[in-house]
């Protein structure tokens, strides 16, 4: 058999918390693989678990990252397929309230096995810049910085760019992290009402081009209580749709980026380029 290129492994973080990291990793990850891509989600947030709800596989999870940094389980055990989705795959976190179980070995070696065996790897990463932030981040060739158009979380993913080339194996080598800025929970009326920053705002203040912007709508908590990623469970709407078309910018495809509520499109050199 042809050797497989190794996996794209991509961060997805933000700093503060509550901005919804969990919910684009679920979305980008459900869309990638429905583009036939082979595909694994790795919950970070030891502790807290929410990918597993996120993707509906609670129930089924047996064994987590940390059994297999500790040894008491194979990747194999480990890894859950998702039902509908084949190429969607979950390494579920540990709900152990250690979080120095995460050790740099452990992660440096599941982090080589998953890129041998997938075309992604995407890294839910827990929020702040502690410990499980900067191992979750340590291993990528690209990150998603996900923020939401208000000033504290952009403040907090300015100090997450600054980690992701000080803190990683890419940064040690010298080589710059791949960076890619999702804005989250956009709303267009308060944008326009001065009570949340605007998208050109956000990306002057961060200067990294902008992979997609996601509009504020209860879909994304009706999905998430389905247990189904939105790219799956509403396949039109519009989030679904800024995720989708997110999923494609970070393939290395040149689409034009779709502000919610029909502005104008947004050209600007912004856009990411290929992070495969
Ligand atoms: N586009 C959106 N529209 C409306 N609600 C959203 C949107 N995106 C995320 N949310 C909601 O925001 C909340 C936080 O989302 P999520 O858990 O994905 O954030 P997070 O960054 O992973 O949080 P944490 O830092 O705690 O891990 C959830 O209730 C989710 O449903
Ligand atoms: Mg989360």
């Amino acid at each position: 058999m042809a050797e497989k290129k190794p996996a794209t492994t991509v961060v997805v973080t933000s700093g503060k918390g509550g901005v919804g990291k969990t919910t684009s990793t679920a979305a980008i990850g459900a869309a990638l693989a429905m583009e036939g891509q082979r595909v694994v989600v790795v919950d970070f947030d030891i502790g807290l678990r929410n990918l597993d709800l996120m993707l509906g596989a609670e129930r089924r999870v047996v064994y987590d990252l940390i059994n297999v940094i500790q040894g008491t389980a194979n990747l194999s055990q480990a890894l859950i397929r998702d039902k509908k989705l084949h190429g969607l795959h979950l390494l579920a976190a540990s709900q152990t309230r250690d979080k120095n179980a995460l050790t740099e070995k452990g992660v440096a070696m599941i982090m080589g096995e998953l890129r041998s065996r997938f075309d992604w790897v995407i890294c839910d990463s827990p929020a702040g810049i502690e410990r499980g932030a900067v191992m979750a981040m340590k291993h990528a060739d690209a990150a998603i910085i996900i923020a939401n158009p208000e000033i504290s979380s952009v403040r907090d993913s300015d100090r997450i760019i600054g980690l992701l080339d000080a803190k990683t194996e890419r940064g040690k080598r010298g080589q710059e992290m791949e960076k890619h800025l999702l804005i989250t929970r956009y709303d267009t009326a308060r944008t326009k009402t001065g009570e949340m920053l605007g998208i050109d705002d956000i990306a002057d203040i961060l200067s990294i081009p902008v992979l997609g912007v996601v509009p504020e709508s209860n879909k994304v908590l009706n999905a998430s209580n389905l247990g189904t990623p939105i790219t799956m469970a509403d396949r039109d709407s519009p989030p679904a749709r800024a995720y989708g078309a997110a999923a494609k910018r970070l393939c290395g495809q040149d689409i034009p980026l779709e502000i919610p509520a029909g502005r104008k499109p947004f050209f600007a050199n912004w856009f990411g380029g290929r992070a495969a």
